[in-house]
């Protein structure tokens, strides 16, 4: 949606249902959180570099699955950049959105996404940030005991830690009720879905499954991924990998 799409939206609708700090002239936080590891920031292939295979949409709605075995080989660098695009890639940056390859509501795109690392080709294993608007990744926690905190913070789904990759999506819900208020914490569940959805069909022509996750321990994967949250907090995961031979 471009700008003057979502400012018609924003007057025409919801300012009617409910004032927001952008009604009553507050400022926009940042579009995105900040990062705050200890870097270094890994910059990432750029999006028109990446060339996965055609397949053909029909096919991929048709046979899509949830997928909870995987083969052991790894991902490429490539590959996990595409998931990352797929999902949260930013195609503009306006004043007040970004506009992504998912929709979100008024394009705030209150997510930011979280990966955990246990098999791509030349990266340390370990949790990671995507920093969407850099389109870059960079550490939070390379330690061998991230894999299987997370794992038992999603309730000992051992998935978690034979995928591949797993992504984290954790809300800044005041990037949504800056504008839409209260509405926000109906907005950031139904972002996530869309993001996940992207997920399964863009890991279709890498020959990988995925498994989406809302099972999980709100405390412990908050802690484990060092949010507080409150302000920011896991809302929806899911851990991707190779399809096991047939
Ligand atoms: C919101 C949501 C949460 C889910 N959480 C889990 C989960 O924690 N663990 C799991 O194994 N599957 C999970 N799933 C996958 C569902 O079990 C799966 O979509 C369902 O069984 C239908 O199978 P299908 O996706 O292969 O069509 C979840 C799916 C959704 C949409």
């Amino acid at each position: 949606m471009n700008q003057t799409g979502t400012e018609f939206i924003r007057r025409t609708y919801y300012e009617q249902l409910t004032p927001s700090d952008q009604s009553q002239g507050l400022p926009s936080p940042a579009l995105e959180s900040p990062y705050v590891g200890a870097g270094p920031v890994i910059h990432l292939p750029k999006p028109d570099h990446l060339k996965p295979p055609s397949v053909l949409l029909e096919n991929t709605i048709a046979g899509r699955r949830s997928i909870r075995r995987f083969s052991p080989a790894p991902l490429t660098l490539e590959e996990m950049t595409w998931l990352l695009w797929c999902t949260q890639g930013v195609q503009q940056v306006l004043p007040l959105a970004t506009i992504r390859t998912v929709p979100s509501a008024g394009a705030r795109h209150p997510l930011d996404t979280y990966v955990l690392l246990n098999h791509v080709k030349g990266l340390s294993n370990g949790l990671y940030r995507y920093i969407a608007l850099e389109h870059a990744v960079a550490p939070i926690r390379l330690d061998a005991k991230i894999g299987l905190q997370i794992q038992e913070a999603c309730l000992g789904q051992d998935m978690v830690s034979r995928a591949a990759l797993g992504f984290f999506w954790v809300a800044d819900v005041y990037r949504s009720a800056w504008r839409y208020s209260e509405r926000a914490w109906r907005y950031v569940f139904l972002d996530a879905g869309h993001v996940c959805q992207n997920l399964y069909l863009g890991a279709a022509p890498l020959e990988c499954g995925v498994c989406a996750i809302a099972a999980f321990d709100d405390e412990k994967l908050n802690s484990v991924l060092e949010i507080d949250g409150e302000n920011r907090f896991a809302v929806y995961a899911a851990v991707v990998g190779k399809l096991p031979a047939r």
